[in-house]
């Protein structure tokens, strides 16, 4: 399945303008080999530019794969990292919402936007709330910082979507908590954990009223680690992995989705698992003590710009 979602914000990365110095010194020390797949990979995005979208079903022929696969010996993400297609993340996720599609009903949360809520739930949505440190948009109707959300009412959610967060949160346990909390009893969260990502070095600003960081990378153990602090019992969740070596690598240098075979996707390898998706139903007896919260030590610095219209970063 290749289920499409608008591009966000988790996949493109920063571009740097001209040629690395570090990518020059590959050069200058084994032009022999590298040669030829440069050119290689040079004439495949020139093939690309010049058919334009009606080249993209070729991207996925078997032997265009590979080629693609020789380009691999690289500094740099493809394309500089500028997103196309749908990143391996977002498949996944896709994929998981959409086992899940009945559990998004009534009134429901989402980060940032409502698009999931209503691209999922459609009409079995009653009201689609978005929760966001500032309000960028008509749809965040819940600003604050989910970490610090005590000013939200308990128990009055049917669903939260919280995507491709939680990695930004630097208090995550007290991110987990509220988004438990603020369920109804018999309320499902429909959480996602990335184990790998872009790290963006300066930060990343997303007008949201600050510089957001990656403050974390997780393991599956780390995660369920977290959802038992937070007073759930391991029959109260069900924890998902996605991924494997290559679609890994895949996903860090920028090959999207479509461009893997369905084996490739959907082999799935603990031991190196690209994102962790989590289903908790609130149970009617839910109780936890809340957590002693935490404050990030932030640097100063200039952060990467996002660009909504292009899904690229720069900075
Ligand atoms: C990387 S985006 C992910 C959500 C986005 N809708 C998506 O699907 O890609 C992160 C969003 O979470 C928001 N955010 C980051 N930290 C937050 C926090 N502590 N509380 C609430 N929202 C937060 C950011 O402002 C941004 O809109």
């Amino acid at each position: 399945m290749r289920a499409v979602r608008p591009a966000t914000c988790v996949v493109a990365k920063p571009h740097a303008e001209g040629v690395a110095p570090d990518r020059a010194g590959a050069q200058r020390s084994r032009p022999a080999r590298t040669k030829p797949l440069r050119v290689l990979g040079r004439l495949l995005v020139s093939a690309r530019a010049a058919a334009g979208s009606q080249v993209a079903p070729l991207l996925t022929l078997p032997v265009v794969r590979q080629v693609r696969c020789m380009q691999l010996r690289r500094l740099r993400p493809l394309r500089d990292g500028r997103q196309r297609g749908i990143p391996i993340v977002r498949h996944y996720w896709a994929e998981y919402l959409e086992r899940y599609r009945n559990d998004i009903h009534g009134r429901c949360l989402e980060i940032g936007t409502t698009v999931t809520l209503r691209q999922y739930g459609g009409k079995a949505v009653s009201i689609a709330d978005a929760i966001d440190l500032k309000p960028h948009s008509p749809e965040v109707t819940v600003v604050g910082d989910l970490s610090r959300a005590d000013h939200l009412p308990a128990d009055r959610y049917d669903c939260f979507v919280n995507q491709f967060t939680m990695h930004v949160i630097y208090d995550v346990e007290a991110a987990l908590y509220h988004s438990i909390r603020i369920l109804k009893p018999g309320g499902v969260l429909l959480v996602n954990f990335p184990c790998v990502d872009y790290y963006f070095p300066t930060g990343l600003d997303m007008n949201t009223g600050g510089p957001l960081f990656l403050h974390h990378w997780f393991t599956p153990i780390q995660v369920e680690d977290l959802l038992h602090r937070v007073g759930l019992a391991s029959c109260d969740y069900e924890l998902s992995i996605f991924g494997n070596l290559f679609a890994r690598v895949a996903y860090q240098m920028n090959i999207p989705a479509t461009e893997l075979t369905e084996n490739e996707l959907t082999y799935v390898d603990p031991g190196h698992p690209l994102l962790v998706c989590v289903r908790v139903v609130k149970p009617a007896n839910w109780r936890a003590a809340r957590p002693d919260y935490r404050d990030p030590w932030r640097p100063e610095t200039a952060p990467a710009e996002w660009n909504p219209t292009t899904g690229h970063y720069t900075g």
